[in-house]
């Protein structure tokens, strides 16, 4: 009898250069450079399928899986929008905190993590002031693991709503992303760069999809090696030249949290980067002003700034949810459609 068609694979003569092994699960969100464009195309497409779902259906989606948030920094928008988008996908959520649970006694990120796995948890939120911890955590559970933030280095999901907040004053209705579907636009990203993970993944995003990006600060908050962080990225100090150019304006806090010994004269801050009504009015009058929140009113933008018809802030808080159901959904999902 001949032999069937069984093939056997010819060893390599080299073996192949190691590439990254992150992200070691499928489902995992770690970073905006890890979505390729066909990837945002789909979770911008299922955060709008699932954001107009009848709730019921959508509930079904997730019926009793289990998430644990492990939240080991305060949050207020992040936390709460993951918490509502997968209960609104019907899974069972439970919330781990370092103020509340034996974080406090010393227990490892990973012990912490190992835990929750054995406790049942099938994928893992994670913020954490350690940049990297999400992919120390991925790789010691091998869970689905979604970041956060991670200390001074990236918020993916914040890149994603800040990119479907643009998209939908800039390019409304647009379906699929290309490297081409932000040319002509150019953002300004104002503030503390030097410790902002929403600029980082930004800078990393916003670029790849043909924007040009402005930072703008003082050099305590803005070091010029950013200049050089990719290409289409490039600092401008003089704010209201930024303003000038710009058809979306980032204001960003000073991460207080993360200031230590940082001489800053916050009246000389304001004279210079305040994004004020005349401000505003003179040099940006039609841009699009985004904040990641939380913002300090008075500080980095005016109360009349934050509430006035240019500001998508509270916009942006709303695409969280629906970004936020869709990266749970392809975390938990069998079929991980768009992933490349
Ligand atoms: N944008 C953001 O991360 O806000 P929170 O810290 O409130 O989650």
């Amino acid at each position: 009898m001949t032999p069937t068609t069984t093939k056997t694979r010819r060893p390599l003569a080299t073996p192949p250069i190691a590439a990254s092994p992150f992200p070691y699960n499928p489902g995992s969100l770690l970073s905006v450079y890890d979505l390729t464009l066909e990837a945002l195309s789909y979770l911008l497409a299922r955060a709008t399928a699932l954001e107009n779902q009848d709730p019921l259906t959508r509930a079904r989606i997730l019926a009793k899986r289990r998430i644990a948030l492990l939240f080991y920094e305060s949050s207020t928008r992040t936390r709460t929008s993951f918490e509502l988008a997968a209960k609104g996908l019907g899974a069972d959520t439970t919330l781990v905190s370092d103020k509340s649970s034996s974080i406090e006694k010393g227990e490892s990120l990973k012990d912490t993590g190992l835990t929750l796995r054995a406790l049942g948890a099938e994928a893992i939120i994670i913020r954490h002031p350690s940049s990297g911890a999400a992919w120390q955590l991925e790789a010691e559970t091998r869970l689905p693991v979604l970041n956060a933030g991670d200390g001074m280095h990236e918020h993916p999901t914040q890149a994603l709503l800040d990119l479907r907040t643009i998209l939908a004053h800039l390019r409304p209705g647009i379906e699929e992303i290309t490297a081409e579907t932000l040319s002509g636009v150019t953002v300004s990203i104002t503030g503390d760069i030097l410790h902002s993970r929403v600029a980082r993944s930004n800078m990393l995003l916003l670029p790849r999809l043909g924007a040009r990006v402005i930072l703008c600060g003082p050099p305590t908050l803005l070091p010029e090696v950013a200049a050089q962080a990719g290409p289409g990225i490039e600092i401008v100090r003089d704010f209201e030249a930024a303003l000038r150019q710009s058809q979306v304006v980032m204001m960003l806090r000073i991460q207080a949290e993360r200031v230590v010994g940082l001489q800053l004269d916050l009246d000389e801050y304001k004279a210079a980067y305040q994004l004020t009504g005349q401000r505003l009015a003179a040099f940006a009058p039609t841009a699009v002003i985004l904040h990641p929140g939380p913002i300090i009113r008075g500080l980095e933008l005016t109360a009349g700034v934050a509430d006035g018809p240019q500001s998508a802030i509270l916009e942006q808080v709303r695409n969280g949810v629906a970004i936020r159901m869709a990266v749970v959904e392809r975390a938990l999902a069998t079929d991980q459609g768009g992933r490349a």
